[in-house]
């Protein structure tokens, strides 16, 4: 689908052709509006300078772009239509030279809209399995099938949204609401990628809602702006820039700018987030690529440090920027980057000589079918899907299943959705066979994915139908984070052949809301789930109708489970209580091995070993400020909605501990089938470490991902933990810290170890001066303070297990 920009570059332009009389802003509005501030413009995007083991690549870029005229460089830096690819972008090419492009395609969570291919569990699943390994297996299979298709370019993983708010819609894309955790995974996503392809990191910055969050391209002659996150800089350092600084660090090769604004200036024209964030402090070597239509202006999206316009670029086509360069509205030097970054990133990562050559134009039409699965990538993605189910609650060993004799399943997610016939590629992820359980105001269901699309991209929560629960079991959230599977092993699959091999007796009623429920049944399982889609931030925490499916059966079957796939967080408090309901697994987005993986750890054959990557609340009003989207309202903030993000970096936990409020299930929580107790914890800080914020004894040069010397191990925390129990499993240790003058505790080390029952292992966290330091605004630089940093090492943010104090001085 395309939509043109309208090609606003200021809010100025728009006063001058505008009054309030005809409904929009007027002079007062604007003078209201610069009262929010303005991003600090930041001049002259620094000159990639080839970096650490860039420095080959860089060779063959420079050398390839001293060859080439500047009407050449102006070409690939935007995205051309393509007659022979189906690729989610391309760019131009330089046939003349031999460079024959790149091919972006959808996205972090496998291969989309393409036959052949895996879909693998989501970044929330990833985020939910605490396992730095796995996450880089999954990313490393995941990108060879990018790479077999053709596609340079995997446009994933995303660290932002941060999870800032509880119903953002595409916090399911990501690792879950808190930096380090996700800095982490994301991480070793890119490393993991980028052994195949180049790794897109998005979407810089602060894309925390989907509501408003694109409107001048969207509502064509709208005066509407999108919506400004207006982010300080502390908060920006220490929360919504550290995962981009981690994957900086691992060596990303492109990173994508957002639709919002920050400090009111469009993300793909930010020239602080860009020429001083992203390209000055952290060093990025990469290129940065326009979220597809982001790009809102020509001359100054370049200078703000934009390389890559996709899928086209009304502003840069026809050789405007060679234009600009000859008047001076842009610097040659600036042309000369933009081409050399783009190359040098796919000389070192991605130079494949057939971009796109797997992923045809339509799937409709008869195309060469290229098979981009490799047999040996089935084990990782079943463990990954393992992974990333938590286990909430479990009375009295519930769980795991031990040969029951009669087993009653019940509720719509049992089952695949209806359609996976790809026949509307047009609609991105809703196309992929997600068929939802909207209905209209009368009650008929919405069949018709046009309107169902529709529905769930209206800013009216009252025109949503009664819940966001999909018609079939959630393999995959929706938009273009939506990966395509290969099959859908749903749990009702699942449990049939389990069934077989036990000789246990199947009943089932997928369809109705209060079905029967036989006395003679061992356990009940109800399937429900929670979705979330690009596009719109979720109406709901909970969907009511799931809620009554859940109480209906729970009312009649005192062995209750509740298996949740959920797209974001889920409250459960309307039935959590019932002593019914004897097991709770937040299942989350687990990719085409669903079933096959609720198996493995509903019947012990693994035990589960995911923890929630976010907190549960009691009740949707716990979140506080951070529950909904700002939505555009009033006479200013209609045209130019704004979000505060005034909370800093209190978000998630970090809130909820600042609040006092307790949780229903904190972050990090879950439970296996064994037990730990912790040991023997040892702390020792480095006896070079020199405090302060540029402290002479450092190295101080600056490399990917920022200065040196913020990798220095500054101090080490040790202790043991024993498997008390009668099984083996897989622990994850955590450890959070208290840097004075911070929140209580942030999460600063994290670690999955299997251990078999009765034995003990060393877990061994190194804490780097980052990871200590606070950002000090004025002096613009991290800074390690004396003093005591309190340490905390548990199996979640609240099960404290050992305590202790680091001495800085
Ligand atoms: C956001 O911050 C600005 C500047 O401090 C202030 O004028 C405005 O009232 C705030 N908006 C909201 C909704 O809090
Ligand atoms: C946004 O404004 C805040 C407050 O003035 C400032 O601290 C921060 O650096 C600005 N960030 C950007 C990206 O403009
Ligand atoms: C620009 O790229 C397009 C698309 O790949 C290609 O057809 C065209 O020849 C390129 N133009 C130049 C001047 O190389
Ligand atoms: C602009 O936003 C306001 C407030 O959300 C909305 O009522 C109006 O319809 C929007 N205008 C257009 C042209 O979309
Ligand atoms: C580029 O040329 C095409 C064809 O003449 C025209 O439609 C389009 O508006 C031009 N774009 C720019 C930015 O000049
Ligand atoms: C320079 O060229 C660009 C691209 O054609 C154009 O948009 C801009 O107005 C020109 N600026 C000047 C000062 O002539
Ligand atoms: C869900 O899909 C089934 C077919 O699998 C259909 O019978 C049922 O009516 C659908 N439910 C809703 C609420 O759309
Ligand atoms: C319910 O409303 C929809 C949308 O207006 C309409 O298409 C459908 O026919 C209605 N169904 C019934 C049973 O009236
Ligand atoms: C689906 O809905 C859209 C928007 O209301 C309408 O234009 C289209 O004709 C509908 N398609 C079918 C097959 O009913
Ligand atoms: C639990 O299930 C039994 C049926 O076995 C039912 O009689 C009872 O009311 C249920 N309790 C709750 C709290 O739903
Ligand atoms: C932590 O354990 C490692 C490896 O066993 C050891 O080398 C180190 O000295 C220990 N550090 C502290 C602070 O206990
Ligand atoms: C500082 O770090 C850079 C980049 O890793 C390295 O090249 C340089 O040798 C280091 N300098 C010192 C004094 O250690």
């Amino acid at each position: 689908m395309k939509f043109y920009a309208v090609g606003i570059a200021t809010a100025l332009q728009l006063v001058s052709q505008a009054s309030a009389q005809d409904g929009n802003p007027s002079p007062s509005d604007l003078e209201n509006y610069w009262s929010y501030g303005r991003s600090e413009p930041v001049s002259n995007t620094p000159v990639a300078k080839g970096l650490g083991d860039w420095a080959d690549a860089y060779a063959k870029a420079r050398h390839l772009v001293s060859q080439m005229t500047d009407e050449e460089k102006n070409n690939v830096t935007y995205g051309h239509e393509s007659t022979t690819t189906g690729c989610s972008g391309v760019s131009g090419s330089v046939p003349r030279l031999g460079f024959p492009g790149i091919c972006f395609q959808d996205a972090g969570n496998g291969v989309r809209a393409a036959d052949m291919v895996n879909s693998y569990p989501a970044g929330i699943h990833v985020g939910a399995s605490w396992n730095k390994e796995l996450a880089h297996s999954r990313a490393e299979h995941m990108g060879a099938e990018f790479k077999r298709k053709g596609a340079n370019v995997a446009l994933g993983p995303v660290v932002g949204p941060a999870g800032r708010l509880a119903s953002g819609g595409r916090n399911w894309e990501g690792f879950g609401s808190d930096p380090y955790l996700s800095g982490a995974l994301a991480a070793e996503s890119v490393r993991g990628l980028q052994e195949n392809v180049i790794a897109c990191v998005k979407h810089l910055i602060a894309n925390e809602q989907e509501t408003s969050r694109n409107t001048p391209q969207l509502l064509k002659d709208s005066h509407n702006q999108s919506v400004s996150s207006n982010v300080d800089d502390k908060t920006m350092h220490e929360l919504y820039l550290w995962g981009f600084q981690d994957t900086v660090k691992a060596g990303a090769g492109s990173v994508m700018c957002s639709y919002n604004r920050i400090n009111n200036s469009y993300g793909c024209q930010n020239s602080k987030v860009m020429n001083g964030l992203l390209k000055g402090e952290l060093g990025f070597q990469g290129f940065v690529v326009s979220d597809w239509t982001g790009q809102q202006t020509g001359i100054a999206s370049a200078n703000a440090g934009l390389d890559i316009a996709m899928p086209d670029s009304q502003f840069w086509e026809n050789n405007t920027l060679v234009i600009a360069t000859r008047n001076g509205s842009v610097p040659q030097f600036r042309l000369d980057d933009m081409a050399t970054r783009i190359l040098a990133s796919w000389y070192k990562l991605a130079e494949i000589p057939n971009p796109g050559h797997g992923i045809p134009k339509s799937l409709l039409a008869p195309h060469k079918q290229v098979d981009a699965r490799d047999p040996k990538s089935k084990k990782v993605i079943l463990q990954s899907a393992v992974e990333g189910h938590v286990l909430v609650k479990n009375t009295n060993g519930a769980l795991p299943l031990q040969k029951p004799k009669f087993l009653s399943l019940f509720g719509y997610d049992a089952v695949p959705p209806t359609l996976n016939t790809m026949d509307d590629s047009s609609l991105g992820g809703w196309a992929l066979g997600l068929q939802t359980a909207l209905t209209y105001p009368n009650g008929s269901s919405v069949s018709n994915v046009t309107e169902q699309a529709m529905f769930l991209s209206s800013t009216d929560p009252t025109n949503r139908g009664p819940g966001v629960a999909f018609n079939g079991t959630l393999y995959a959230g929706g938009g273009s984070g939506a990966s395509t599977p290969a099959y859908i092993d749903a749990p009702l699959h699942a449990f049939q052949r389990q069934a077989y091999d036990d000789d246990t007796f199947l009943a089932w009623d997928l369809a109705s809301l209060n079905p029967f429920v036989n006395p003679a049944s061992d356990a009940c399982l109800v399937f429900i789930n929670e979705a979330s889609s690009e596009g719109w931030d979720r109406p709901y925490l909970a969907d009511p109708s799931s809620d009554q499916l859940v109480k209906n059966v729970a009312a009649k079957c005192p062995n209750t489970m509740v298996v949740i796939h959920n797209a974001g967080l889920r409250l459960v408090d309307e039935w959590i209580e019932n002593p019914n309901i004897t097991a709770v697994l937040y299942a989350h987005v687990p990719g085409q091995d669903s079933g096959r993986a609720l198996v493995e750890v509903m019947y012990g054959k693994q035990s589960p070993s995911g923890r929630l990557p976010y907190t549960v609340a009691r009740k949707a009003s716990d979140y506080k400020g951070l529950l909904e989207p700002v939505v555009a309202s009033g006479t200013m903030d209609e045209f130019y909605p704004q979000s505060n993000f005034s909370e800093g970096v209190y978000i998630d936990y970090k809130a909820f501990i600042q609040n006092d409020i307790q949780p229903r299930f904190e972050f990090g929580y879950g439970l296996t089938y064994s037990n730990f107790s912790y040991s023997d914890l040892e702390s020792g800080v480095s006896s070079s470490t020199d405090l302060g914020y540029l402290p002479s004894g450092v190295n101080m040069t600056i490399a990917e991902g920022g200065y040196e010397a913020l990798w220095d191990v500054v101090a080490r925390v040790n202790f043991t933990v024993q498997n008390t129990g009668k099984i083996s499993a897989a622990e994850v240790a955590q450890l959070y810290v208290g840097i004075p003058g911070g929140p209580p505790k942030v999460l600063r080390g994290f670690e999955k170890k299997m251990i078999e029952s009765g034995k003990e292992e060393h877990y061994s966290f190194d804490l780097t001066r980052r990871d200590l330091s606070h950002w000090d605004v004025e002096k613009q630089a991290w800074g390690l303070q004396a003093g005591k940093y309190s340490i905390y090492v548990g199996k979640s943010v609240l099960d404290i297990q050992l305590h202790g104090t680091l001495d800085l001085s």
